[in-house]
């Protein structure tokens, strides 16, 4: 319990434990916080024994309910096991399980692997070699582990895409997605590798691939305290989220593309007649999730040529929108709580239009009150600063206007593959952008005694400039103000002075050449009355070289995915300048994670 207490920040839906003890296997699990599965056992103790398993839960197929809190149990009670991860072919297995008699009670992707591991069991009675079986047999990603009654002191673990490390100490062995949860215990550890199963007995530990060969592992002494174990090893939540960036676009992705390189939005509930009907999309939002909306514009109406309305939630129910039943409103959410999204929303259905969730906390209100929901997979999102679900909304947002697209006929089978292939390559591009920031925090401490910041950008740029904006306004409490870089004339450009601050996001040039022309020129305005560029580009582009005080390159990346990547050196910029002022990184003053006021 309290190995699960020091991950309950990794996911707070449910949570729930397995024991081995007298012979047999005993389980406990309840939906909501931890606190709920301490009163449980308060309430009904299991037997107590030195061998067990235990889960927090952040919910991804099936809502935080006690039946889909993990540990899942094959029908007889032998085996429990838990899960993080996503198993992309669960629908097959289940359908397998279900026909072979299997009675499956959950929602959960994770049963279907309690079920599997009975079945390997029984016929190996060795928990380590039907854990391979099964992993051989499981697509996605996934960090499983596993315990049973057939063998009392066994703890099995495997894992793909997923964290799973191993700690060793003295006649014990433990197994967590982060070393916090047994750090009190020991800091000697084992990192796992892609493809691995553990074997956790009395005497010792044996790792093999799936194929049932030794294999190599690193061992490594743990030096953070248990608070700093909480974040990774990371100061802050927020560095930690920002590094987790790569994995939360992948994971968004997993699950939502089929064999043929369709999109499966099986989520996404609303049918395809009434999509097909649609004629105006409008998405309702706040701060960060707003602007991603204003990216969103973009991609939908360029690949669906449905017109699309970005609305501030708090403003949107007042100005007596024009909405029917041909109206879908996409409300964003990371939290799912946020009072003024969710207003907006109950005043769309109201009005008879579907609404369609995106949101990164699966069973809270706002995808409760919806007709339809697509969750991203950022994982919990701790700092109260948005970044990881900032750009798995954006993802998020891509896919459903390429699904509109797909069922609509406005983008061919084709093209949507090659988009969702571009897609693919972000989390990469990002994790490329992630090791140049050296010179971004740099420059960020040098400028921790300005009073403002400015932000332009143009297209797909311009709601980067804004985010920008907001993230330094929220961290450093500094003032920061986003334009359209084409605004500065119609009266910004009055604040330009000697050694202003200005962070410019240039369009690729090999998207519309002329709004990079403009913008080049843009930063030539600014730079004659004095101001200091800091010129965010991709790799390659040379025209913005003789007029950028500060460079800061960025992948080559398609012009309406260029968001995912331009966004990173202005998150890490903001959170750099904050700490170079000392400021509260992860609770930032006057702020809280979701706002469910109006
Ligand atoms: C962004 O960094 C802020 N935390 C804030 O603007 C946030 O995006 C906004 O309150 C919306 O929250 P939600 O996504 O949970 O609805």
């Amino acid at each position: 319990m309290a190995g699960l207490r020091r991950l309950e920040y990794r996911g707070y839906d449910s949570a729930g434990v397995a024991v081995l003890a007298d012979g047999g296997l005993a389980a406990a699990r309840k939906a909501g916080k931890l606190v709920n599965l301490e009163k449980e056992l308060a309430a009904r103790p299991l037997p107590s024994g030195t061998t067990g398993i235990g889960h927090t839960r952040w919910a991804t197929h099936g809502g935080p309910t006690d039946a889909n809190a993990h540990p899942h149990l094959d029908n007889a009670g032998q085996v429990a096991v838990v899960h993080n991860g996503i198993i992309e072919n669960f629908a097959g297995l289940r359908a397998e399980l279900a026909e072979r008699g299997h009675e499956l009670r959950s929602e959960t992707d994770t049963e279907v692997v309690a079920h599997l591991l009975a079945e390997e069991f029984s016929a190996t009675a060795d928990l380590a070699e039907a854990m391979r079986l099964v992993c051989r047999r499981l697509e996605g990603a996934f960090t499983l582990v596993a315990a049973h009654a057939g063998e009392p002191d066994v703890v099995v673990g495997a894992r793909r895409n997923s964290p799973l490390v191993v700690g060793v100490g003295e006649g014990e062995a433990f197994l967590a997605s982060d070393v916090a949860a047994f750090i009190a215990h020991t800091r000697s550890a084992i990192e796992l590798g892609q493809d691995q199963v553990v074997e956790l007995r009395r005497d010792g530990v044996t790792v093999t691939g799936f194929d049932g060969r030794p294999a190599e592992v690193r061992s490594y002494h743990v030096d953070w305290d248990a608070s700093a174990a909480e974040k990774g090893g990371y100061d802050y939540f927020m560095l930690k989220e920002i590094a987790e960036q790569p994995k939360a676009v992948a994971d968004t992705l997993l699950g939502r593309i089929d064999a043929s390189g369709a999109l499966t939005l099986d989520e996404v509930r609303i049918p395809a007649s009434e999509l097909r009907e649609v004629d105006k999309v409008v998405i309702v939002a706040c701060g960060t999730a707003f602007h991603a909306g204003l990216i969103a514009k973009y991609a939908i109406e360029h690949w669906t040529r449905i017109p699309c309305e970005v609305e501030l939630a708090s403003e949107f129910r007042y100005r007596d929108p024009i909405l029917d039943s041909r109206s879908l409103v996409i409300a964003i959410s990371q939290s799912g709580e946020t009072m003024d999204t969710l207003m907006a929303l109950r005043h769309a259905r109201e009005q008879g239009s579907k609404v369609l969730a995106i949101c990164n906390t699966n069973g809270s209100t706002i995808p409760r009150e919806s007709d339809a929901v697509l969750y991203t997979h950022a994982g919990p999102e701790v700092a109260v600063a948005s970044t990881k679900a900032f750009l798995t909304q954006l993802v998020a947002c891509y896919l459903v206007a390429l699904y509109l697209g797909q069922v609509r006929g406005t983008k061919w089978g084709d093209e949507i593959r090659a988009v969702v292939r571009d897609l693919a390559q972000i989390s990469g591009a990002v994790e490329r952008v992630l090791e140049t920031m050296g010179p971004v925090r740099e420059l960020a401490r040098s400028l921790a005694d300005k009073d403002t910041v400015l932000f332009l950008g143009r297209h797909v740029g311009y709601p980067v400039a804004l985010e920008g904006a907001l993230k330094l306004k929220e961290l450093a409490y500094m003032h920061a103000e986003g334009f359209a870089a084409g605004e500065l004339k119609h009266g910004p450009i009055a604040l330009i002075e000697e050694d202003l601050p200005v962070v410019v996001v240039v369009p690729s040039p090999r998207g519309r050449s002329v709004l990079h022309d403009k913008i080049v020129s843009n930063i030539q305005e600014i730079r004659a009355r004095g101001a200091r560029t800091i010129v965010i580009a991709e790799e390659g582009d040379e025209t913005v070289v003789p007029y950028a005080d500060h460079l800061v390159r960025i992948p080559v990346t398609p012009v309406l995915l260029s968001p995912l990547v331009a966004t990173v050196p202005l998150q890490v910029f903001a959170c750099e300048l904050a700490t170079a002022r000392g400021n509260e990184v992860d609770q930032p003053r006057n702020l809280a994670k979701s706002v469910t006021v109006e």
